[in-house]
């Protein structure tokens, strides 16, 4: 089989899938931005054939494989990346090949067709409205009530996206978007914040995760002074995760998605309503496959890549509670020194997975910028009232500071 890979290196996971699907025995052909020598040995190892193009310029990216396929016959399309899962399906079209086609991709990008797709299915969605311009804006606002939610229509980490609670605050977040264009304004969702997750092989459901943001994103992305936890459950049976189960099932089927990562976010309220989120054809960024991965002492990447060549895979379960926390300095420039850490790894190391923090001497990076700020760590436990000790004792314990 010969599979194209888009983007085989970046962001740097994409190249533990290049290899794993390398290692079903397909011939990898990757496509990216990246020059060949900047590809991490995990991917240029793996790759049978690489062409080096702008992925943004769609024209050149489909010429290229156009030429391509001349010599080889192309089998498959891979995208597990978000900003081209619709450049992939665009591939499929132009070269004949099946897997999800332009419009299927776009359900998963474009967060108002998405909405609309599942309103036809009966899934409980935020009441939504897209919105192009000012006038459009208000109207929105006038029929959805506060508070709301505006947000791009194809937005990436928490970017450009407001909480408004008045017609006041409306008026100032409104300077702020000016340069976004398209945006949905949605019903404001008060509740706790999960994922679900799956690897799909054949039209059946393979692997399904689900994890538990602390705080909400929005939250986290607003407070310098917070550690944001991804926390993976070990126990899926949980009734307060049923409903948001059965709801992840709902979309899959109802988005007709039948091969590889999906990557849905789902709210609980207070009173129990589960409510859709948001869903990626793609697995979630920020680790999150490493924390999959050592919650079930797993390999999601070779799952992956098994799912999408040969339709199925070996099962695996989750085993612990597994979370990563992302630690912010106090102060700017260069981290000058790190408290706490030494202790918690001789009281708690057996827990502890990974310690990744920038080293004293390094810049600071922007945590409003990247999720991964100044460091992570990931521990786990298979009891997830442990698992919640251990995170309050890391984000009160472990401190960085820098100049
Ligand atoms: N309707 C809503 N009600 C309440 N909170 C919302 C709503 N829409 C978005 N949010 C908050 O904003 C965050 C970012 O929104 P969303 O997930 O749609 O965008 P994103 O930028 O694609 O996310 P990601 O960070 O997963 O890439 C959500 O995780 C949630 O905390
Ligand atoms: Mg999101």
């Amino acid at each position: 089989m010969n599979i194209v890979m888009i983007s085989p290196g970046f962001p740097l996971e994409q190249a533990y899938f290049t290899r794993a699907l390398a290692q079903t025995g397909a011939q990898v052909i990757g496509v990216g931005d990246q020059p060949l020598e900047a590809l991490p040995p995990e991917a240029r190892e793996n790759l049978a054939h690489y062409e080096h193009v702008a992925l943004a310029d769609e024209g050149t990216v489909l010429r290229a494989l156009s030429g391509v396929a001349e010599h080889a016959r192309i089998d498959q399309v891979e995208c597990l990346w978000e900003p081209y899962v619709v450049l992939a399906a665009r591939i499929r079209e132009h070269l004949g090949i099946a897997g999800m086609s332009v419009e299927q991709a776009n359900w998963f990008r474009d967060k108002e067709q998405m909405k609309l797709v599942l309103d036809r299915a009966g899934i409980r969605t935020p009441r939504h409205a897209s919105a192009g311009n000012a006038a459009e804006i208000w109207e929105a606002a006038e029929q959805i009530g506060y508070p709301l939610i505006i947000k791009p229509i194809a937005g990436a980490g928490s970017a450009d996206t407001y909480r408004v609670d008045n017609a006041e605050e409306l008026a100032t977040v409104q300077t702020m978007i000016g340069h976004v264009g398209q945006m949905s304004v949605e019903e404001f969702i008060d509740g706790e914040e999960f994922t679900y997750d799956t690897v799909c092989g054949n039209g059946d459901i393979l692997f399904e995760n689900v994890s538990w943001y602390i705080p909400r994103p929005l939250q986290q992305r607003s407070h310098e002074w917070i550690s944001p936890v991804t926390l993976v459950l070990s126990d899926l049976s949980d009734p307060r995760l049923a409903d948001g189960i059965a709801m992840g099932r709902a979309v899959i089927e109802a988005l007709d998605f039948t091969h590889g990562f999906t990557h849905m976010e789902w709210y609980r309220k207070s009173d129990g309503e589960v409510v859709f989120g948001e869903i990626g054809a793609r697995p979630p960024g920020a680790r999150t496959v490493d924390i999959m991965n050592y919650a079930t002492d797993g390999d999601l990447f070779a799952t992956w890549a098994q799912a999408v060549t040969a339709g199925t895979a070996p099962p695996v379960t989750h085993k612990f509670n597994c979370a990563s926390m992302f630690k912010r300095a106090e102060g700017r420039g260069r981290i000058t020194h790190v408290e706490g850490l030494e202790r918690l790894l001789r009281e708690e190391g057996e827990h502890v997975c990974v310690v990744d923090l920038l080293p004293v001497g390094a810049q600071r990076r922007d945590w409003r910028a990247t999720l991964l700020s100044d460091g992570m760590i990931i521990y786990r436990h298979m009891d997830l009232g442990e698992t919640l000790r251990l995170s309050d004792r890391f984000a009160r314990e472990l401190q960085m500071y820098a100049e």
